[in-house]
């Protein structure tokens, strides 16, 4: 146990060999369910983060004038941790979040934590939180890092304060769909980003510009949102909550990473995962026509992890795709990264971290 967390949780009822919590193991979707502890640590514009500590959970108190209720200066990450039958517990790559978010907060003028007290605070959240850590094959506990201006600021600056949470749920299976395959609408009016724009760092403005299109989707019954790049509205990006890949015959191609695109870390793993199966993986502009004669088409991300898609809709046109199963593809890039997040096969690449 980090020193932070003796010291913050002594005086408490916590104790790490704790039972599981007593939830429907069996039932968890993509829900918040409030857990024990969050971990918070603050900093000054110009300062470094230092003592961090874990909290009770519950509220927050900000200022209404702070920088992330006002101009949106804020950050979150999210990554997931897995219970093992032996009893340990594995993350998956969670340097890769904590890179990301130093990225995003150079972008968004935001001190952020280093790898190492992103690291720390993550073991510590979770360790602190293990009895909602769902048992082996129920789901995973899903943990998301804060970043916020919490400082008041009232003319357009970097807030004078910073605050970085962790606060942990368990979930299961991110689309109400559960592993069955999603139905995506193609949007051509509104976009998610622009060339210069945002759109490559998790800031929280990126999701709140997708909201409008993916409620109007899911009011027709889709299940998300695949977004067209701004400029020609030809090339794919991304869905709402998720990176997209299209396979046909032995290729497998995704949008690359241009600063519009969110770098994901299911999408970086699953390249290489793919690449391992004998796939070649090509990055680059993927074109709105290629998906006509495509033989599979899945997302990936944290949350959705491989979701087959079932078809796709463009200007009203309906292109299914594995005759409405789950492609063989995607079965196996799914297989083989579920079963290394969950320590049931060889990690080749250390990327769990027990
Ligand atoms: C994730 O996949 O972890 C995300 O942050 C996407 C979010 C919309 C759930």
């Amino acid at each position: 146990r980090s020193p932070s967390m003796r010291d913050a949780v002594l005086s408490d009822t916590y104790s790490e060999t704790a039972e599981l919590a007593n939830i429907d193991w069996e039932n968890l979707g993509f829900a918040f369910l409030p857990t024990d502890y969050m971990y918070i640590m603050k900093c000054a514009r110009d300062g470094d983060f230092s003592k961090g500590e874990l909290q009770r959970f519950g509220n927050i108190e900000m200022n209404p004038s702070a920088g992330v209720l006002n101009y949106g200066q804020g950050l979150f990450e999210g990554l997931k941790a897995y219970r093992k039958e032996d009893g340990n517990i594995l993350l998956f790559r969670p340097e890769e979040n904590a890179l990301r978010m130093r990225l995003g907060a150079e972008r968004m003028c935001m001190p952020s934590p280093t790898v190492e007290q992103f690291l720390e605070a993550v073991k510590a959240t979770v360790l602190a939180n293990k009895r909602w850590i769902p048992p082996p094959g129920k789901g995973s506990l899903y943990i998301r890092p804060l970043l916020m201006g919490s400082g008041a600021v009232l003319g357009l600056a970097p807030a004078p304060e910073y605050t970085f949470l962790i606060y942990v749920s368990p979930v299961g299976n991110y689309f109400k769909e559960g592993v069955a395959p999603i139905h995506l609408i193609i949007e051509h009016e509104l976009h998610r980003a622009t060339p210069g724009g945002t759109g490559g760092v998790k800031t929280i403005g990126n999701y709140a510009a997708v909201l409008k299109a993916q409620s109007a989707a899911k009011a027709k019954g889709y299940s998300d949102v695949l977004y067209l790049d701004c400029v020609h509205k030809r090339y794919l990006e991304e869905v709402s909550s998720c990176n997209i890949f299209v396979v046909k015959d032995n290729v497998i191609s995704t949008p690359a990473i241009k600063g519009t695109i969110l770098p994901g870390i299911t999408r970086k793993s699953i390249i290489d995962v793919a690449r391992s199966q004998g796939f070649q993986v090509e990055e680059r502009h993927v074109a709105v026509d290629e998906l006509l004669d495509a033989d599979e088409v899945f997302c990936t991300g944290t949350a959705v992890v491989v979701s087959p898609v079932g078809s796709i809709t463009y200007m009203g046109k309906r292109v299914s795709y594995s005759d409405g199963g789950v492609g063989v593809v995607s079965q196996q890039l799914y297989s083989v990264l579920t079963r290394l997040q969950m320590g049931l096969i060889e990690d080749k690449m250390d990327w769990t971290v027990e």
